[in-house]
This record gives C-alpha cells, sequence and structure tokens, in this order.
C-alpha cells in the first residue's frame, strides 16, 4: 500500500458528497428528456418555476453599481464598519434582544458555525445537535478537532423533544462542564421545523435552572438562523430573540446569520457570528475572538457583498424593495410546501413536522434504495440516514404536488 503523505487525522474519502452526486445526475437527465419530465428536489436554493436560480434584483440591481474600489478593497478582519452597523439589523429586525450584541463578518453562515464551535468548544469535546441536521456540523466539528453528538429531534406528539434535550444537556454539562449546543430554527434543516415561542420558554427556563445550579457551568446556545427569513409571517420567526436573554451572565445566546438564502448571495460568501452577550466584558471577549479567528483564517470576508447587504438596510428605499422581493418568493415557497404537505395528507405519507423553510423529510427505512428506486421515475430527491430530504425551493408547484404519491409509492416498493 502507498505511503500515506497527509497526517493520519486528515485521510478523507474523495468525492463523496452525494447531494452534489444526484443533483448532477439530476442535471444530465435533463440534458436527455427537457426540464418538464424531471423532478429535481435535491439542491438547498431557491429556483424559479423552469428549474432556475433566483437571483434578487433588489440585491444585484445595488451589487452591479458599486465603485471599482468596493470590489477590489480589503473589508477589514471584523467586516466592514457599514456592514457590521447594518447585520444587526439584518439578523433582529426589530426584535433585538436587550443584551449586549456585537457582530462580526464571516464568509456565510459556515463561517459562523466554525467560529462558534472554534472558541466555545473545547478540543475534543461534544457539540449537542439533534439526530436530524445539516451534517457540515459534524465536518467543522471534525475539522477542528472537535465532535458532535445527538438527541432526538422530536418529541412523540411532534414537537421539539424538550426532555431528550434535556438529559443530554444535563449529560454534557457532568462531563464538559460547557456546552456548546447548536439549533437551527426557524425553517430547520432538513425538516423545516421551528421551535414554538412555549419551547423557548422551557428552554430559557432550563439554561437559567442550570446555570443558577453551578456558576462554573458555561452554557452557549447558537441559533442557526439560516433560513429565518423565509418564516412565518412579518417578523413572527424572530419572537425568540426577545425570549433568550435575561439569563444568568454563564449563558451566551449566539447567532449564526447567513446572507446566501436571505439575500440570494450563497456564492459571495456573505454572514456573520453575533453575540447576544449578558455584559459588556463578555461581547468585547467575543469580539476579540472572533476577529482573531478571521486573521487566522480566511483572514476577510467578500467586502463587496458586505456593501451591498449595508447598502439595502440603510436605505429605506432599497430596504422597502428588497424586503417585497423576499416576502414574494417567501410566499411561493410557502405555496409549494402547502401543496406537497396537502398532497402527502391525500395519500398517507407520514413526514417530518413541517413549520416552514427549504426543506422537507420523509422519515423511512433504506433511503438510498427508495432514491434509486425514484430515479428510475426521473424524480431525484437526497437520501438521508433517517430518511429523505425534499426540496420545494427548488421545485415548482405543480410537481410538489405530484411528488408524495410518487414518494410513497417507492418506499411501499422497497420497505414492502
Ligand atoms: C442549516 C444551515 N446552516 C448554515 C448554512 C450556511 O450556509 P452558508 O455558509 O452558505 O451561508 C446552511 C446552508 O446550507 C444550512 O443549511
Amino acid at each position: 500500500m502507498q505511503n500515506k503523505m497527509v497526517i493520519e487525522t486528515a485521510v478523507r474519502e474523495a468525492g463523496n458528497d452525494p447531494i452534489f452526486k444526484v443533483s448532477g445526475l439530476a442535471k444530465k437527465r435533463i440534458a436527455e428528456i427537457g426540464k418538464e419530465k424531471v423532478i429535481n428536489a435535491t439542491l438547498g436554493a431557491l429556483m424559479d418555476d423552469d428549474g432556475n436560480l433566483v437571483a434578487f434584483d433588489s440585491v444585484y440591481s445595488v451589487f452591479r453599481h458599486l465603485d471599482d474600489a468596493d470590489y477590489a478593497a480589503y473589508a477589514g478582519i471584523a467586516g466592514t464598519p457599514e456592514f457590521l452597523d447594518n447585520v444587526t439589523y439584518a439578523c433582529f429586525k426589530h426584535q433585538k434582544p436587550d443584551a449586549h450584541i456585537r457582530a462580526v463578518a464571516t464568509p456565510g453562515g459556515t463561517g459562523a458555525v466554525r467560529h462558534a464551535i472554534r472558541n466555545y468548544a473545547d478540543m475534543g469535546d461534544r457539540v449537542l445537535i439533534p439526530d436530524w441536521h445539516w451534517a457540515p456540523y459534524g465536518t467543522i466539528a471534525d475539522e477542528n478537532g472537535r465532535e458532535v453528538t445527538t438527541f432526538s429531534l422530536f418529541s412523540e406528539d411532534g414537537g421539539f423533544n424538550l426532555d431528550g434535550y434535556f438529559e443530554a444537556f444535563d449529560g454534557l454539562l457532568g462531563e464538559q462542564k460547557r456546552v456548546l449546543s447548536i439549533i437551527n430554527s426557524p425553517a430547520h434543516n432538513p425538516t423545516g421545523y421551528s421551535l414554538t415561542d412555549d419551547e423557548w420558554e422551557a428552554v430559557k427556563a432550563y439554561f437559567t435552572q442550570k446555570a443558577e445550579e453551578n456558576p462554573e457551568y458555561r452554557i452557549i446556545l447558537l441559533c442557526d438562523i439560516a433560513y429565518i427569513d423565509f418564516a412565518g409571517q412579518d417578523e413572527s420567526a424572530r419572537n425568540f430573540m426577545k425570549i433568550l436573554t435575561g439569563m444568568p451572565e454563564n449563558v451566551l445566546v449566539l447567532y449564526a446569520f447567513s446572507a446566501s438564502k436571505g439575500y440570494t448571495m450563497y456564492g459571495l460568501r456573505n454572514g456573520a457570528l453575533l453575540c447576544a452577550a449578558p455584559t459588556e466584558a463578555i461581547a468585547d471577549e467575543f469580539a476579540a475572538s472572533c476577529a482573531f479567528s478571521n486573521r487566522g483564517t480566511w483572514s476577510n470576508g467578500t467586502h463587496a457583498a458586505m456593501t451591498t447587504l449595508a447598502k439595502i438596510i440603510s436605505d429605506d428605499d432599497l430596504r422597502a424593495d428588497f424586503e417585497a422581493e423576499q416576502d414574494k418568493y417567501r410566499h411561493i415557497l410557502q405555496a409549494r410546501a402547502k401543496a406537497f404537505l396537502d398532497a402527502a395528507k391525500d395519500v398517507g405519507l407520514d413526514i417530518c413536522p413541517y413549520v416552514d423553510g427549504f426543506f422537507i423529510s420523509i422519515p423511512c427505512d433504506h433511503t438510498e434504495a427508495v432514491r434509486d428506486e425514484l430515479m428510475t421515475k426521473d424524480f431525484f430527491i437526497v437520501a438521508l440516514k433517517k430518511g429523505l430530504r425534499f426540496a420545494p425551493c427548488a421545485v415548482s408547484e405543480e410537481k410538489c404536488r405530484k411528488a408524495p404519491g410518487l414518494i410513497k409509492a417507492a418506499i411501499e416498493k422497497v420497505n414492502g
């Protein structure tokens, strides 16, 4: 056997991203028989009904008219001052928590998750995430010498599994004294679940009780809000931000903000990690650690993307146009998801509790075999460990209506 040149912990399998593999097959099939005959529900990006990527006019009309220096110049390690001023509104809108808020620019939400794991979980520690989760959490933890551990996301009655969450949290507090937990809500990837305000109240009560029990505990919650602008109506999806305040000083709430979906800036790599800290000192510490992390990883982010977001948020007319366009697509997504949910009900297809967002999950066994069976019907879907992931963000309402019947038939064929 050939000697490895990479270090032991960096040995990786090549080209094993199943989502990109299946989406490649979908594209090939579209080239063969035309897009009308193919359902490509693999990708996590907003597509119009013809399968073209949506890029908001209200964003790119601003982006295209920047000064050359806005594209060319470094953005500064922590982000441009204009971006840092305006990303707070983009994150919280009018539901800004009564806390010490700081922001550090990152390349997308991925960068924000990275910094949270790097700076708030100890080397070798386990980060708490749900069993249904965005796979890169594990990748980022691994890449940084941390691990992930899971709890069951759903209770028997289809709500957030508070008991399971608290039990897992208790276990980690006992072992590590410091726990970083990531909750992706609202519009969770891959299920579309959003915690209710009552569930957030229960989480807050638990954190408060634990933090008071032992002042040495460090409780850090990272709210991954990558899909928040596609959730709820008006600002209802942000109610929880005001709930998660007023806890003891050994509880810290962080927010991973992403401009990828909400601003259709996927490839521009724009986002931020924000803290809603209980004290000024904890906020200062956050800003210093995360700026250092920027310097030590990607140095700084995409200047033109930061300037675009800052211009849109700080100008009443631009912001109104942008919010109207975002609203239009949120309604399109919600109509597509409803078509899928209604059809699922009609054919008796079991799905995970869905509230909002880019994805709907269907729990089932032998997921890869079911996915392969659906491929024979020119229907491309993602196979996860615990089920299938369907992407209404990428599929027309008409195809969303057709999909549940096909999925149900494929599950029955494979699983009997
Ligand atoms: C749950 C979740 N968190 C964070 C992200 C971060 O995305 P990006 O780095 O493109 O902003 C994504 C993107 O797919 C996601 O699904």
